[in-house]
């Protein structure tokens, strides 16, 4: 069983060295974990987007507004209302801050 061992340790080295290449890509992030509130095409016209009143990604003037690490801190830390209660929950428990990153550059091709 000498070349399965081998193979095996080739692989395992591979996936050391390309480090993120297991990381889910953004749009499959988006998709999963954002597009519920925000629409798969940034717009927030889904149920949730209109009830809370989601800005729409595509819009210039809204894109010109978010400030990156504003966005990284919102998705790591999450979002409270002024009322105290949650508007979007915090994702660092579910993306790595590499992923969180790779979103916002996501979001950003919104922009029309
Ligand atoms: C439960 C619904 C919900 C989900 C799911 C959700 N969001 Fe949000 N998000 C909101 C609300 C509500 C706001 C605040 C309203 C606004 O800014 O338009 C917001 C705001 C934001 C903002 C703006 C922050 C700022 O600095 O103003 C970003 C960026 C964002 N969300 C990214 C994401 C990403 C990325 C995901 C997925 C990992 C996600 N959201 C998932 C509801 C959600």
């Amino acid at each position: 069983m000498k070349i399965p061992t081998k193979l095996a340790l080739a692989a395992a080295a591979l996936a050391l060295i390309s480090g993120g290449a297991y990381a889910a890509s953004a749009s499959d992030n988006w998709d999963n974990s954002c597009a519920s509130c925000h629409g798969s095409d940034g717009k927030a016209q889904t149920k949730t987007g209109k009830k809370l009143k989601i800005k729409d990604y595509t819009d210039a003037a809204v894109q010109a507004q978010l400030k990156d690490d504003e966005m990284i801190k919102s998705i790591t830390e999450g979002i409270k209302g002024d009322n105290g209660k949650e508007k979007m929950k915090s994702f660092k428990d579910e993306l790595s801050a590499d992923e969180i990153k790779d979103l916002v550059g996501f979001i950003r091709k919104f922009k029309a």
